[in-house]
């Protein structure tokens, strides 16, 4: 598989669709299937991949962006798999060119994999004309990963299970962002493992028994519904955040030069490494972009805001 964009796109479908920040992500035990119960407060914001998909002869898959090099092309493509699973799900060959055009951070904790997971699915569902409902387009999405139904969906949400059970949530004005995007990547699993290595050492223990149930904190749900950014900046919470700095010390400074630059807070998104810094209106968030590239503790630094809707055809449908 190459890394270009197709050349003779006759008939295609392109969907964009929105990364993601956690809110909230409230980490339970671990469960004896390995995964962690969440209480998982998404928020899409305005960074987007897009996912073309065009008629081929076989699956192929190509990347561009910035993060190109380092997203895989082959059926370990968490977009590809989409793909496969969707036609598994109506009897046909995958028989699709994906072309990613990536702008999200790759391994960043940003969704970015789940983003074009669901991309992938819309397109193709549009391109094939297979007519899949939304509850069985959720259900494909969960059995890809535990973020992918949020990328469908977009807005704001709370996920509960491994995350992948959503409730949609109303957002009453917008909230500016600025992501700090690290070198390099963490796994997410081993963001989780680490987790549950803290809390052995700390002598809590890590599984379902040891820890209570996670919930969502009502002062942060009111913060959203009200479109109050210092409420949310003291409500912002996430369980991965000391597993991620244990895994990645240097990302203390980065949080630390944004939260000086005058952000109202600062957390890591979701397992990380990409920290998220939430400011008062999109000025704030031009000003604390530009003094995170000034310090030195990040690749680069990126303005945007959220809610963003989810996965959307933009063309070809
Ligand atoms: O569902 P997804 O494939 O995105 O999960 C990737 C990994 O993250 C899982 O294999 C697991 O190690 C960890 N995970 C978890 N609990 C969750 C979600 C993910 O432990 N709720």
């Amino acid at each position: 598989m190459t890394r270009n964009a197709p050349d003779n796109a006759r008939e295609s479908v392109t969907v964009r669709v929105p990364a993601k920040v956690n809110v909230q992500l409230a980490v339970g035990g671990r469960r004896p299937d390995g995964f962690h119960d969440l209480a998982n407060v998404f928020l899409a914001v305005g960074l987007h991949d897009e996912v073309t998909v065009t008629p081929a002869d076989t699956l192929t898959l190509t990347c561009t962006g910035p993060d190109a090099d380092q997203v895989p092309l082959d059926e370990s493509n968490l977009a590809a798999r989409a793909a496969l699973a969707l036609a598994a799900r109506h009897g046909r060959e995958a028989n699709v060119h994906l072309h990613i055009a990536k702008d999200i951070p790759v391994a960043g904790g940003m969704a970015g994999g789940s983003a074009d997971a669901a991309a992938a699915l819309l397109a193709c569902d549009t391109l094939w004309g297979t007519g899949t409902s939304r509850d069985e387009l959720l259900t494909l999405c969960a059995e890809l990963g535990s973020d992918v139904p949020f990328s469908l969906v977009g807005g704001a949400a709370l996920g509960r299970g491994r995350g992948e059970l959503l409730e949609p949530l109303a957002v009453g004005g917008t909230f500016h962002w600025v992501f700090a995007v690290a070198d390099g990547g963490l796994s997410t699993p081993a963001v989780y493992k680490e987790c549950d290595r803290l809390r052995d050492a700390s002598g809590r223990g890590a599984t379902t028994a040891d820890i209570p149930d996670p919930e969502p904190s009502p002062a942060l749900l009111d913060a959203l519904r009200t479109g109050d950014a210092t409420a949310l900046a003291a409500a912002l919470e996430n369980d991965l955040q000391a597993a991620a700095l244990s895994l990645r010390p240097s990302l203390a400074a980065t949080l630390a030069a944004g939260t000086d630059a005058g952000a109202l807070a600062a957390l890591v998104s979701g397992s990380g490494p990409t920290t998220a810094f939430l400011v008062s209106d999109a000025e704030a968030a031009e000003r604390v972009a530009a003094a995170l590239r000034a310090s030195g503790t990040c690749r680069t630094a990126r303005a945007t805001a959220g809610p963003a809707p989810g996965a959307t055809v933009v063309t070809g449908g």
